[in-house]
């Protein structure tokens, strides 16, 4: 039994266009997201024969795949979460999803600066990575994280809870090199209402880092 599985995606591949093409979600989601999956899997395997035979020659390579797998398997699932084609524009009371948006404003002085942060954290990204915003325990606040592959540059403990994907497989096929052309159009396709409810539900959990002794 795989620990891992494939989520479907909540829309048909059609849903994000002209934001994003059929083509890309299908060969995203089917194909890259799919090897992430099977990847963390093969993975855990290879630790637990590891372990049977006693043999750690491969425990530096392996604990690496794991990171890199399992972190692609994460943020993919909840990419797919974070867009929708009746997304856009900026959280707003009206729509049920204040309490986020006060969020951002604490946290980053105005929705426009955040939306410049998290848009130049995710187009300036070095090779692959992702512009990450999440929930940060400790100090209660939201913060951008510049992550690089799937699982580097991130602060341990933050919740991720809106995700763009800067890496190429994400947009090459209809952007080609453009990619702050895709950063500034993936704003259109934010599912606001997925963001808030990731948000309460990183706030609300009693997290690990704040028990007390
Ligand atoms: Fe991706």
């Amino acid at each position: 039994m795989p620990v891992y599985t494939l989520p479907e995606l909540p829309y048909d591949y059609s849903a994000l266009a002209p934001v994003i093409s059929p083509e890309i979600i299908e060969l995203h989601h089917d194909k890259h997201h799919a090897a992430y999956v099977k990847g963390a899997n093969d993975t855990l395997e290879q630790l637990a024969e590891a372990r049977d035979k006693e043999s750690w020659g491969a425990v530096n390579g392996l604990e690496k795949n794991l990171a890199f797998h399992l972190s692609g398997h994460i943020l993919h699932s909840i990419y797919w979460q974070n867009m929708t084609g009746d997304g856009g524009g900026e959280p707003l009371a009206a729509d049920g999803v204040g309490e986020l948006a006060d969020a951002i404003a604490e946290s980053f002085g105005s929705f426009a600066g955040f939306k410049a942060q998290l848009s130049k954290a995710a187009a300036t990204t070095q090779g692959s990575g992702w512009g990450v915003l999440a929930y940060e325990p400790l100090s209660g606040r939201l913060i951008v994280e510049q992550v690089y592959d799937h699982q580097g540059n991130v602060g341990q403990g933050a919740t991720p809870i809106l995700v763009f994907d800067a890496w190429e497989h994400a947009f090459y096929l209809q952007y080609r090199n453009q990619k702050v052309d895709f950063i500034e159009a993936m704003w259109a396709v934010v599912n606001w209402q997925d963001v808030a409810r990731r948000y309460a539900a990183a706030k609300s959990r009693t997290d690990v880092l704040l028990l007390a002794p």
